[in-house]
């Protein structure tokens, strides 16, 4: 973390978990457990459906709500989707976009442009998923595959909307497998994506820039991955789901920087 230059922002990913219902335990039980005092930006993703309960149940409070995908386009006939702007309506601060999971469905890096366009749009901030295969990783490509994904998704997003943009680098083999990247590993990518950045908007975009860590980020490893300095920041799944992990999660986030 640098938070000197940048946010520190610990988001929560809660997949395809919980109901309405269950979204009022969780917030309930949050709220009152929830850090108090100076602390990093807060997220909470949630399935489509418990938004609406979500952001009712925080609303006095400084954790933003998102979502876990939106469409590219801005209405019409496209059966099940939803857009940027009802996501904005309905109280959204942020959109997961890229998600490994989502790709795996036939997301293409295209598409993933696509919908950060829409979001920026809509002033949504976009959290921009990147991530290896263990395959990638092993025949040492992980670096090229990263900036083509970075690249990929930042196509045409203008200097002055960059900001608005998070970077979540979510290793897909670590996603839900207990098997967590170390600190090292998750700290050289994270620094190259910033430098992927750096390359394309300068200096002082890529300094302002929050990269997340993702993948079973827990509340046992989160102190030591977050102490590196490119990573601002996590992307949680499964923590995510527990008040008391997201908690400790945060207070990790809240360690002294340099
Ligand atoms: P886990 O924390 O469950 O590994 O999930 C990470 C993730 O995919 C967050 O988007």
């Amino acid at each position: 973390m640098n938070r000197k230059y940048r946010k520190t922002i610990i988001a929560g990913n809660w997949k395809m978990n919980k109901t309405p219902s269950e979204t009022k335990e969780f917030m309930t039980e949050f709220k009152s457990i929830m850090p108090k005092g100076r602390w990093c930006d807060v997220a909470l993703c949630v399935p489509a459906v418990c938004i609406p309960m979500a952001v009712r149940c925080m609303r006095e409070t400084r954790v933003g709500i998102g979502a876990e995908n939106c469409n590219a386009n801005a209405s019409g006939a496209y059966t099940g989707e939803i857009a940027a702007n009802m996501l904005v309506d309905a109280g959204c601060k942020y959109v997961i976009i890229g998600h490994s999971e989502r790709r795996a469905m036939g997301e293409t890096d295209a598409d993933v442009n696509a919908k950060v366009h829409a979001a920026l749009k809509a002033e949504l901030m976009p959290i921009v998923c990147v991530g290896e295969t263990l395959e990638q990783r092993d025949l040492g490509i992980t670096e090229d595959w990263i900036s083509m994904q970075v690249k990929c998704a930042l196509h045409g997003v203008p200097e002055e909307k960059i900001r608005k943009i998070v970077v979540a680098y979510e290793p897909i083999w670590a996603i839900g497998t207990g098997k967590t990247a170390t600190p090292e590993q998750a700290e050289e990518v994270c620094e190259h994506i910033r430098t992927v950045i750096r390359k394309l908007y300068g200096a002082k975009i890529a300094r302002a820039i929050s990269i997340l860590y993702g993948g079973s980020m827990n509340e046992k490893n989160a102190f030591e991955l977050l102490a590196q300095p490119d990573i601002d920041g996590g992307l949680i799944g499964g923590a995510s789901l527990v008040p008391e992990k997201f908690v400790q999660i945060i207070e990790a986030a809240n360690q002294p920087t340099v």
